[in-house]
């Protein structure tokens, strides 16, 4: 194929035998969604571009230099991909009045973000994110119920390699304070920091602290700690969070040098990672963001949530060898000749409207051939109609899988093909049950 009709780098397609699995766990996490009393919203994928500079911050990676932006040809407008979720969900909240006419919201969404960042396992420029949204509570409790049920969803997966790590960043003025701290300490040191490092040092010296350079790390050690500058307030929220943490068994580690890589947090943050994905360990991530909402231009709330990428969760469940079975159909039908067609096509409507998955055989061929592909398709049965069946009105059904596959098959009458399929089914299904 020629390269150019390709498409984009870091962006991929999910072939079926992987989207079914993607399916499957979406189903699993909308279940999980539910108990928990998440509902539903869905934003463009494309917002004005100042929406996200605004949220994340001017001087992050994602606005700097990871953003999908162009001109709309028409108005000029300035519009962006959207690089994740929370700037688009904030503003549709505010938009809309969600939470000033209707209360505190517990919302989620799912979808792919776009961030041009350079492609390797686990990072991509599509990718996708179920993230979660609780807008308009303050107290620790909706940041430990967000971590709670992220890890019984770990749970639910069978994923117990993922571990979690935990900051307070406190509030702006606390941070403004060790800002001030960290670079008067950073300038005594300039001389050591990498040429990224000293970019930073007054744009963004919180960033350096995540710094990935194993020159820097002893540097950055030895730097302020913001712990060192939170007020009552800040640690009464985080020690609030970390109560119901340990009253529901979950572990943590503090990690003091937690940042993230957008602006819009303040007190807790965390993240799940794990080791089993390389470089690109980091499956589920979040915080509270008391400011944003006042920072779109809504009346002040305090919020928090987080996102989990879908690619980096649904490679751990395969490398933990947790995949859901390929889904097949239950019936296969094959057929020939005019009459028998259109006699299999009304009983294969049949069948669906009654609730069985039946695949009918497309394409002619040999009886031999079609069988080939009615086994393949992993069906527990097959309805067989050729001349015979079409003159008498009636099916032959024959079991694919089991002990009857190969030996016995009978003949039905259409009205009551539903009820020998269920039967059969049923059948096979206690068979199972008891082996
Ligand atoms: P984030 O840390 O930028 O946070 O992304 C959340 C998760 O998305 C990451 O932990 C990772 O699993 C996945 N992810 C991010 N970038 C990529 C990529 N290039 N390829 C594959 N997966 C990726 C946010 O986006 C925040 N909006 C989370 C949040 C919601 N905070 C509060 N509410």
């Amino acid at each position: 194929m020629n390269p150019s009709l390709q498409a984009v780098r870091g962006m991929n397609d999910i072939l079926p035998d992987e989207a079914e699995i993607w399916e499957h766990f979406e189903d699993i996490v909308r279940d999980w969604l539910r108990r928990y009393g998440y509902r539903p919203i869905r934003m463009p994928l494309v917002e004005p571009t100042p929406l996200f500079c605004r949220a994340i911050g001017e001087v992050t990676d994602i606005v700097e230099k990871e953003m999908y932006s162009f001109e709309d040809a028409l108005n000029g407008e300035k519009l962006t991909l959207r690089p994740e979720g929370t700037a688009s969900c904030v503003r549709a909240a505010i938009q809309h009045n969600l939470v000033a006419s209707h209360g505190p919201q517990r919302l989620y969404y799912h979808g792919p973000m776009f961030r041009h960042e350079r492609p390797q396992k686990g990072r991509y420029r599509q990718f996708h994110q179920i993230g979660i949204e609780a807008l308009g509570f303050a107290g620790p409790d909706i940041d430990a119920e967000h971590i709670i049920m992220t890890a019984a969803l770990w749970k639910e997966l069978g994923l117990d390699d993922v571990r979690l790590e935990l900051n307070s960043l406190g509030s702006s003025a606390e941070r403004a304070q060790h800002r001030a701290a960290l670079i008067a300490y950073l300038e005594g040191v300039q001389d050591q920091l990498d040429e990224e490092g000293r970019r930073r040092l007054y744009t963004n010296p919180l960033r350096i602290l995540d710094t990935k350079n194993p020159a820097l790390q002893s540097l950055v050690e030895a730097a302020p700690k913001l712990a060192d500058y939170l007020g009552d307030e800040s640690r009464a929220h985080f020690e609030g969070v970390r109560m119901l943490l340990d009253d529901a068994g979950i572990a943590y580690r503090l990690n003091h040098r937690l940042v993230r890589g957008l602006d819009y947090y303040n007190l807790g943050v965390f993240e799940w990672v794990t080791d089993r994905l390389g470089a690109q360990g980091t499956v589920c991530a979040g915080g509270r963001y008391d400011s944003l909402i006042e920072q779109l231009g809504g009346k002040p709330q305090p919020a928090a949530g987080f996102a989990m990428g879908v690619e980096r969760l649904l490679a751990l469940w395969q490398e933990n060898g947790q995949l859901p079975e390929r889904h097949a159909p239950q019936v296969y039908a094959v057929h020939q000749g005019e009459a028998a067609r259109r006699l299999a096509f009304r009983a294969a409507e049949n069948l669906r409207a009654d609730g069985i998955d039946v695949v009918l055989h497309c394409g002619g061929g040999s009886f031999k051939s079609q069988m080939k592909k009615a086994d393949a398709s992993g069906a527990a049965l097959a309805l067989v109609i050729g001349d015979d069946e079409a003159a008498a009105g009636e099916i032959s059904v024959k079991p694919l899988r089991g002990d009857d596959a190969g030996g016995r098959q009978w003949r039905v009458a259409l009205d009551a093909l539903s009820e020998t399929i269920w039967d059969s089914l049923l059948d096979d299904e206690t068979d199972m049950e008891q082996k």
